[in-house]
């Protein structure tokens, strides 16, 4: 770049001026200019040297000095410099949800006399916590929660006369809770505090009665998930004014639980569960706030039902497991107006279980498994929601009452909620990073979780438990002039640490994509806790992901902000502004060149994608899968070469290809005019890019380019089950490994049946559609012939018949009425295949009624020998279960789908063969429920239950039948 020295004279003038015309304080100007020095992803605008000036976004001034940093969600990464001292003025600082901000706070920000919120939320700050923050006189907010801080709450905390807000929960604190020892002063000196949120810590000691002191104004007290031993303080009942109350999951927590509990009568959530309480069950009675209650897994002394068990008028949830509870359960628990979960079992209740009439319409799940009720009676309007009396007498071996059958299958729950969309028109698919609104409106969301510590409820499927909050979001952010458009929630579930997770999506308004000033504002709307929700929520917390402003959106994610400016440039600062203008207007203009070319790709693309859809019945909903130019998918598959081709089809060919990441992928390249034509292409992308199980294989993308229809899937290395059973990709599978992948796999179809939303029926269940991962992890593929089912989530679709011969269900054959039911019939067939290891139909042999015929049960693996895989040999010890097995199979393959098992059982009954068999949850199923354990961690409730879809989505069975 040939620069006139005319030019740089001028630059440097206009530099100079400017530089004179500053209003930014410079003792701010230069902290500002320091701690920016650390960061990388700064917003787009920070550059020059005048922060109020130039109007930084996430800066805010009052007069010349810098009084608030607000950038949450930017993607920050590097660490917080101890230049922060520099900015006396400050009132807010907030830089949550930057996981990559790390390294140790420094303790300069003790200097900061005028802040009053310390928003760190989220981060990966480390070390310690400086005790200099106990010299923040004016701090009234302090979120230090989510980090990675170790060491001991710093008795000097003691000091924030003003704090209001104190949050330091999910880090790696130790030792004990300080608390005034005549000198120093503790936590018992935070007489305005509201909110101490110290869960998920390793915290330790006695909880200090001081805490519990009538001087205090707390609220919210949670101590969950820590260490502390010794017992609760006898002064519990002065604490008045608490609403929320979390000891939970403190294994060392003992001894009986003061009596004057029942003063506490604000209190809604009550958790107690975990800890190795004694003495009598408390006395809940005259607590009339009480929503939640979980005690579950004590050590209470034996007693019969208590009374308030039918005197608490706002009770939703009920966990009392494990608890030596006996005697005969009331009839007027079931009719508190309120009642949602009753999770009662490993208790003695005994006796005839009465459901009156009169039960609570929201009345979801009584889990009473493994109790001694010995009848029941339901009154008037038959409770068809979840009961669960497995283990107790009444179930003898062999009945066949709902009740009786493991908990999960023959009572399928609802799926979670998740916020419906309402398209009327089918709308085009979404570009990469963009998402489909709920108003039918693709556009890039600003994404994070929502953790909320202690709802007061716990139905997770009904919309009147979520629909509250969307609403509630939508109205709050209005006021406060934030543009978003619409709210979607997905996926809620209780975490591990009893959290109510659920994943959060806000759309902007009246464009594709939020600005760098807007995330700021929302980011802070929700790490300040200005946004409140619905008082049934409870005290929340948010994690925020970092929000792509890329505004270019068909360049592959790869290219990162192209509109922050390499600045670093040998030169003067004047001429360092001149050459960064220069580039800039170079960089426009190359991208204003290459745009226009791009949005004709584009639509190009579109016109055809549309005039080769022909389904309008179905809308696409393209979530997380990523659209790839046809360059980009030649380059990883080095030119779609030979050596690089895995597999062939009909459809055409499957290429191996390295992502730029390192993920190796599938390539599926359709050959023009191929069989698999493009409603089928459609259809498995619309289906794939909404399903996320570990047994269902994974959509990465799709190209539209030129013509090609590809697809890019996760790379599943062993194979088929086909090939493995034929011997041909070197695979050996023994019996217990067969029975992991058909239970792998019937867990994926299970899921699409019962958990995807509409449910989903695959139709070409085959041994060639699974596929096997490094670990032999069965996943299903092929979605090209797959149907959602109907609106309400149940039901049957008239189609045309399709599928592959040998797998065919017969009554669909007859009758072209598509159900879930035909799958299993599918299921039932491949798994007579793994047995023999035979093709379904072969030279005029039909598998299903070969073994129909063969079967004798009277006989030593039903007579069976001589059909079964010679692979598998023949001693019966290496066999266990496959009786069993062929059982299952054949009421899968039952002519009337009414009489095939469902998915979800079919997955119950493999699971006990696969104990069976020695291969229970040993190691390998360790190893496959941690890399699956941060989608869906396991609620320690979950375990049994019909609400556990724990390992990525399947109720799972651990039931021991008596
Ligand atoms: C802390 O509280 C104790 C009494 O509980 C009081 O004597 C002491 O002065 C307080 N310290 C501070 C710093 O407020
Ligand atoms: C119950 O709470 C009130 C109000 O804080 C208090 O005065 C009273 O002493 C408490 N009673 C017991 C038994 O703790
Ligand atoms: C139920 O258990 C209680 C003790 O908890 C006992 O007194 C009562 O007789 C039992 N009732 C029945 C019907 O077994
Ligand atoms: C959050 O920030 C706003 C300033 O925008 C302030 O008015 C509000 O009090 C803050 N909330 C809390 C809980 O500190």
């Amino acid at each position: 770049m040939g620069l006139s020295p005319w030019l740089l004279f001028l630059f440097s003038v206009l530099v100079q001026t400017s530089a004179i015309l500053a209003d930014t304080d410079p003792g701010d100007s230069a902290g500002l200019t320091a701690i920016a020095a650390n960061w990388k992803n700064k917003p787009s605008n920070w550059n020059g040297d005048d922060p109020c000036r130039d109007k930084w976004i996430g800066i805010i001034c009052t007069g010349n000095r810098v009084t608030s940093i607000r950038l949450s969600s930017f993607g920050l990464s590097g660490t917080l410099s101890g230049d922060i001292q520099t900015l006396t003025e400050l009132v807010y600082l907030d830089l949550s949800y930057n996981k990559d901000l790390s390294g140790p706070l420094p303790s300069t920000i003790g200097s900061l006399s005028n802040l009053q919120n310390l928003i760190l939320v989220g981060c990966s700050f480390s070390g310690e916590i400086p005790k200099e923050l106990g010299q923040l006189s004016k701090l009234i907010f302090l979120s230090l929660n989510s980090n990675k801080f170790s060491g001991s709450i710093p008795a000097s905390l003691g000091n924030l006369s003003k704090l209001y807000w104190f949050d330091l929960a999910d880090n790696k604190l130790t030792g004990t809770l300080p608390i005034f020892d005549g000198t120093n002063p503790g936590l018992d000196n935070l007489t305005n505090t509201k909110h101490f949120h110290f869960g998920i810590n390793q915290l330790s000691g006695t909880i200090p009665r001081e805490i519990f002191s009538s001087k205090m104004k707390l609220i919210h007290l949670l101590l969950d998930n820590n260490n502390f031993s010794g017992s609760i303080p006898p002064t519990l009942g002065l604490l008045n004014p608490l609403e929320v109350l979390r000891f939970d999951n403190n294994p060392q927590l003992g001894g009986p639980v003061p009596s004057n509990i029942n003063n506490l009568t604000k209190l809604a959530e009550l958790h107690l569960e975990n800890c190795k309480l004694t003495g009598p069950l408390p006395d809940l009675t005259g607590m009339s706030a009480l929503s939640f209650v979980d005690m579950s897994n004590n050590s209470f002394n034996a007693s019969d039902a208590p009374n308030w068990f039918t005197t608490l008028p706002s009770l939703t949830s009920l966990f009392l497991e494990n608890l030596q509870i006996g005697g005969q359960l009331p009839q007027a628990l079931f009719s508190l107006p309120a009642v949602q979960t009753l999770r009662l079992r490993g208790n003695r209740f005994n006796g005839t279980l009465t459901i009156g009439s009169d039960f609570s319409t929201q009345l979801q799940l009584i889990d009473l498994q493994n109790n001694q009720i010995s009848a029941i009676t339901v009154g008037g309007s038959q409770y068809s929601k979840t009961l669960i009396l497995v283990g107790n007498p009444i179930c003898v071996p062999g009945s066949t009452d709902n009740y009786c059958v493991a908990p999960g299958h023959s009572n399928p729950t609802a799926a979670p909620y998740s916020t419906a969309r309402n398209c009327s028109a089918v709308p085009t698919p979404c570009l990469s990073n963009q998402l489909l609104s709920p108003a039918c409106i693709c556009a890039v969301p600003y994404r994070g979780t929502l953790f909320f510590r202690s709802p007061s409820f716990s139905d997770l499927s009904s919309p009147s438990n979520f629909v509250p909050l969307e609403q509630d979001m939508k109205t709050k952010f209005a006021k406060l002039n934030v543009p978003v458009d619409s709210i979607a929630i997905h996926e809620p579930f209780f975490d591990s640490n009893n959290n109510l997770q659920m994943s959060l999506e806000l759309f902007p308004s009246g464009k594709v994509q939020f600005s760098e000033q807007d995330i700021s504002d929302v980011g802070f709307i929700l790490s300040n806790q200005t946004y409140k929700p619905p008082a049934m929520f409870g005290p929340y917390y948010f994690i925020g992901q970092q929000y792509s402003f890329a505004n270019d959106l068909l360049v592959p994610s790869t290219s990162k902000k192209t509109n922050r400016l390499p600045l670093i440039i040998g030169a003067s600062a004047g001429g360092a502004v001149l050459a960064a203008a220069v580039v800039a207007i170079v960089v426009c203009i190359a991208r204003r060149k290459r745009t226009p070319k791009r949005t004709e790709d584009r639509s190009q693309s579109f016109v055809s994608w549309d005039m080769k859809s022909t389904s309008a019945s179905t809308v696409p909903q393209l979530r997380g899968a990523r659209m790839f130019s046809f360059d980009e998918l030649r380059k990883i598959t080095n030119n779609f070469s030979e050596a690089n081709d895995i597999g062939n089809g009909g459809y055409g060919k499957v290429y191996r290809g390295t992502l730029p990441s390192g993920q190796l992928v599938a390539v599926k390249r359709s050959e023009q005019g191929s069989l698999q034509g493009s409603l089928e292409f459609r259809t498995e992308i619309e289906l794939l890019s909404r399903v996320h199980h570990k047994n269902v294989v994974s959509l990465v993308g799709f190209c539209l380019d030129q013509d090609e229809q590809i697809l890019v899937y996760e790379y599943v290395p062993n194979g088929t089950l086909k090939e493995s059973l034929t011997g041909k990709s070197g695979v050996r599978l023994d019996w217990r490994r067969r029975l992991r992948v058909v239970l792998g796999a019937a867990k994926g179809v299970a899921y699409l049946h019962e958990l995807a939303d509409p449910p989903i029926v695959h139709r070409d269940i085959k041994s060639s559609n699974v596929l096997l991962d490094e670990r032999l992890n069965a996943k299903v593929s092929d979605f090209g012939l797959s149907k959602p089912l109907g609106e309400d989530g149940r039901g049957q679709v008239t189609t045309q018949v399709k599928g592959t011969m040998g797998y065919l269900d017969p009554e669909y054959y007859m009758t072209q009425q598509l159900t879930e039911k035909s799958d299993v019939y599918s299921f039932g067939v491949l798994m007579l295949e793994v047995v023999t290891a035979r093709k379904p139909l072969e030279r005029n042999r039909y598998i299903v009624r070969e073994v129909k015929a063969a079967v004798d049960r009277s006989k030593d693996m039903y007579g069976l020998h001589e059909l079964v895989d010679p692979v598998l040999g023949a001693a019966p010890s290496a066999l266990a279960g496959l009786e069993q097995f062929v059982d299952l199979a054949l009421r899968c393959v039952e002519e009337a789908g009414a009489d095939r098992p469902s998915m979800g059982e079919v997955v119950g009954e493999i699971e006990r063969m696969v104990k069976m068999a020695g291969g229970g949850p040993g190691h390998e199923s360790a190893s496959e429920s941690m890399s699956y354990a941060s989608r869906t961690p396991r609620h320690p409730y979950g375990g049994d239950s019909p609400f556990d879809y724990s390992g990525g989505g399947m109720p799972s069975t651990r039931v021991e039948p008596k």
